[in-house]
């Protein structure tokens, strides 16, 4: 099962992944864990660098694609050894964020050639504005260039259209409501992803 969490900056992606991924290794899985960017690659450090100091905006698409690209090898790896994959961001991200910019049918094309290996479900967190941003401030780091207050309506808005449309690429998108306790979520998680496996 290839697992994808995704939402807006602050709605507890990584929490969620966590939590996803100590269950499913209680229940004696084998789980390799993946984000985007990923920053145990060049690419991925650069990706971060930029993301903070907003230097060379044109050059965030083909680096996100070039940060994917590269992940690809070891996640069709993963999955032919039979391993869970969970994830934080994905090509969805691509589409939400870069989405803004380019058009969604070019970003399509880009990503049907690019990619091997499909999430067998996206799961988007659903959290208002303002508790996603409270929850930064909480984290307390800097501010990197697409979590200002203004590009977060808009990707949330991004977010909101693709999941009406229940799925991108073939793969499934669902929504999971992203309020309270980081354990309530998990429970919705689970639920969403156990769905995606029947
Ligand atoms: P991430 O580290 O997941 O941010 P956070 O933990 O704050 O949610 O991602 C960093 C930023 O990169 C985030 O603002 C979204 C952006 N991003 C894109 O714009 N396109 C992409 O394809 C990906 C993977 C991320």
């Amino acid at each position: 099962m290839y697992v994808v969490i995704e939402g807006i900056d602050g709605s507890g992606k990584d929490r969620q992944a966590k939590l996803l991924i100590e269950r499913l290794i209680a229940e004696g899985r084998h789980v390799v864990a993946s984000q985007e960017p990923n920053e145990a690659t060049p690419i991925g450090q650069l990706l971060r660098k930029l993301l903070k100091n907003g230097n060379y905006p044109d050059a965030m698409l083909p680096l996100f694609l070039a940060d994917r690209a590269a992940s690809e090898p070891a996640r069709a790896q993963a999955q032919a050894e039979g391993a869970d994959i969970v994830q934080t961001r994905s090509f969805l991200s691509t589409l939400v964020y870069q989405g803004l910019r380019y058009s969604d049918g070019l970003l399509v094309v880009m990503h049907r050639e690019l990619l091997k290996v499909w999430p067998d479900v996206i799961v988007v967190l659903d959290v208002p504005l303002k508790v996603a941003a409270d929850r930064r401030r909480e984290r307390n780091s800097e501010a990197e260039v697409y979590e200002l207050g203004e590009w977060q309506q808009r990707v949330a808005k991004r977010y909101a259209t693709f999941v009406a449309l229940k799925q991108v690429l073939h793969t499934p998108i669902v929504a999971v409501d992203g309020t309270g306790t980081p354990e309530e979520v998990h429970q919705r998680v689970w639920e969403a992803t156990t769905r995606g496996r029947a």
